[in-house]
């Protein structure tokens, strides 16, 4: 039952409004954040991260703004996978291929983001020293080339999820409802993919790159 009435109908569009906004717009917002890496750790520690840090009601954005709404995404999205129903929008050869690289996406993104989180937000939060150097701290990380191979990863994987998500949404949502439509929407979403991964592929070798003093 496809219907205002039907529970899953609702938490299903939930997910997929959830996943555009606020968790897409925040991956983006967080790619060109972290893009800032190449003005170097001056920059970086206190127009970007002190900046932040200094927001009105920041518990209330992290927590109620990216956290829950990724956490409900997340666990409804995992719920999807076991259901394991097929999705009748989707057919055909590259649909198909696209309909499993989102579900595999999704559960490497929730392990990657898993790891992220506490070797960013809560190692900050347990060592004040790291949350004043967190390019310091990305930087020893990165220079790992097993901890850059798992963020070129983490990357490439969200952002591959964001854009063929998009493209879902839109048909989801009914806003490309013709082949064309949704062929014409498809380049879009996959030209704005490769613009985030590359922002974001930029934002990692920034910290490897720029100065650990001073502005580059
Ligand atoms: C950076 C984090 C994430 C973003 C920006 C994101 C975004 C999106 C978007 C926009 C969609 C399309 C919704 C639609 O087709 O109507 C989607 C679908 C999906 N997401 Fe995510 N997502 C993220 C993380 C996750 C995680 C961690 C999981 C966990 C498994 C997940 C699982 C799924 C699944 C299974 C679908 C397909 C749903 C369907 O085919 O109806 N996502 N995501």
């Amino acid at each position: 039952m496809s219907s205002i009435d039907n529970p899953h109908f609702v938490l299903r569009r939930l997910h997929s409004l959830l996943g555009v906004v606020p968790v897409g717009a925040f991956l983006a917002f967080h790619l060109w954040e972290n893009s800032q890496s190449r003005f170097g750790a001056e920059h970086f520690n206190t127009e970007v991260v002190d900046a932040l840090s200094g927001l009105n009601y920041l518990p209330f954005i992290e927590i109620g703004l990216i956290a829950l709404p990724l956490a409900f995404h997340a666990f409804y999205g995992l719920a999807i996978i076991g259901s394991g129903r097929p999705e009748p929008l989707r057919y055909g050869y590259t649909r198909n291929w696209l309909y499993w690289l989102q579900r595999v996406s999704g559960v490497g993104l929730l392990l990657f983001i898993l790891m992220h989180v506490a070797m960013t937000r809560i190692a900050g939060l347990m060592d004040p020293a790291i949350h004043a150097d967190l390019f310091g701290h990305m930087r020893a990380a990165l220079s790992n080339p097993w901890v850059f191979g798992v963020y070129l990863v983490g990357l490439w994987l969200a952002v591959l999820h964001l854009s063929n998500g998009l493209a879902t949404a839109a048909i989801s949502w009914g806003l490309t409802a013709s082949a064309a439509a949704q062929r014409r929407f498809g380049w879009v979403c996959l030209g704005l993919g490769l613009l985030l991964g590359v922002i974001g592929t930029h934002g990692l070798i920034g910290y490897l790159i720029a100065p650990t003093t001073g502005i580059a």
